[in-house]
């Protein structure tokens, strides 16, 4: 990767993907880009910007041109909680952006990364140990989604050689930018809360599991799979990636060993309950560990700390 487009710039991982990958590449040499625009803070003072409807090629094209891009991060998309509300514009983000950044990547021949979620996986996969190649029936408009776009990579990769790589991320936790309407946000959502002294409503239920990740190891593994040897690659589109599996009580007693006045209590929500009950309680991601050298850093205990940490810092100014 030489020269980098970050499409969805301004989102919860783009926020801080950018900064990291102009960290490594030069700030010259990462465009960030989102329909949200002009870009504001670090995103904008820190290197070059574009505006660009990601549902509409040839703003892709153009910037692509315009920059010399070798390498898209296509992070356009409506998460799974806000898709469910309105489908249609759930899948014309989601597969309209994806499939302008592969026929532009066609064209002009980038490497393209398009990160699919837990949420590719339904009621019928394995929820334990959930392998990598598994049933595949998801039951939300995000989870089809993010199927078909593992497919159409997949499909462009073997027929029209584009340079396509995934991985299915888990829940992303993270202290930059707020998520944007999935079902994994409670587990931000209890860090602010505690952090700002208020009672945290759990909107998701006791006992419910879902695998989990600190940002910090989530930008490491998009930008060590973009730069993985592609002759050790076997699958592309999509791997099981994780870091950890826990349900609200366990966050919850993290939370409350280090602030012991702390409370969480329970009110579920119909909508996130019923998609986290369909996607994996922890998957298998051995293949992102033997193919690239997948390897995060941090555990429950260790993200917890760090958490309440920057965001005591954060949250005083
Ligand atoms: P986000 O909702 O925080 O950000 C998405 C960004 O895309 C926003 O800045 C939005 O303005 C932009 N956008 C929306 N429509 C656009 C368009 N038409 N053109 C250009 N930009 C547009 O999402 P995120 O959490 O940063 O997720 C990025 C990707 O990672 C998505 O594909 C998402 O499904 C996937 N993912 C995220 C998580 C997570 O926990 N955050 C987990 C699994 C997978
Ligand atoms: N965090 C995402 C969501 O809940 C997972 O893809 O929608």
């Amino acid at each position: 990767m030489k020269k980098i487009l970050v499409i969805g710039a301004c989102g919860q991982i783009g926020s801080e993907l950018t900064p990291a990958l102009r960290k490594v590449y030069g700030t010259d040499n990462v465009v960030a880009a989102d329909l949200m625009y002009p870009l504001k803070g670090e995103l904008a003072d820190s290197g070059p910007s574009c505006q660009i409807n990601a549902t509409n090629a040839q703003d892709i094209a153009d910037a692509v041109k315009k920059y010399n891009i070798d390498s898209i991060f296509n992070l356009a998309a409506i998460l799974s909680a806000k898709a469910e509300i309105n489908p249609m514009l759930g899948w014309n983000v989601g597969i309209g952006a994806l499939l302008n950044c592969l026929e532009v990547s066609r064209e002009c021949g980038c490497a393209l990364f398009t990160p699919s979620s837990i949420g590719a996986f339904g009621p019928e996969t394995p929820h334990n140990m959930t392998p990598q190649d598994t049933i595949q029936r998801p039951k939300t408009i995000y989870g089809v989604t993010k199927v078909t776009g593992e497919l159409l990579s997949d499909y462009y990769f073997k027929r029209f050689g584009v340079d396509t790589r995934s991985v299915r991320f888990p829940g992303l936790i993270s202290n930059v930018t707020l998520p944007g309407g999935g079902t994994t946000d409670y587990a931000v959502e209890i860090y602010y809360a505690a952090v700002k002294g208020e009672k945290f409503t759990c909107p998701i239920a006791k006992g419910t599991y879902m695998d989990m990740m600190y940002m910090p190891d989530a930008l490491k593994a998009a930008m060590d799979l973009m730069e993985a040897d592609p002759s050790k690659l076997i699958h592309r589109n999509s791997f099981n990636i994780t870091a950890m599996s826990f349900e609200p009580d366990m966050i919850y007693a993290e939370i409350k060993k280090r602030m012991p006045e702390f409370v969480m209590e329970y009110k579920f929500d119909a909508l996130r309950q019923g998609i986290a009950d369909s996607w994996p309680d922890c998957m298998d991601d051995h293949c992102a560990r033997e193919e690239w050298g997948f390897k995060p850093i941090y555990d429950l205990s260790a993200m917890t700390e760090d958490m309440l940490k920057v965001l005591k810092v954060k949250l005083a100014k």
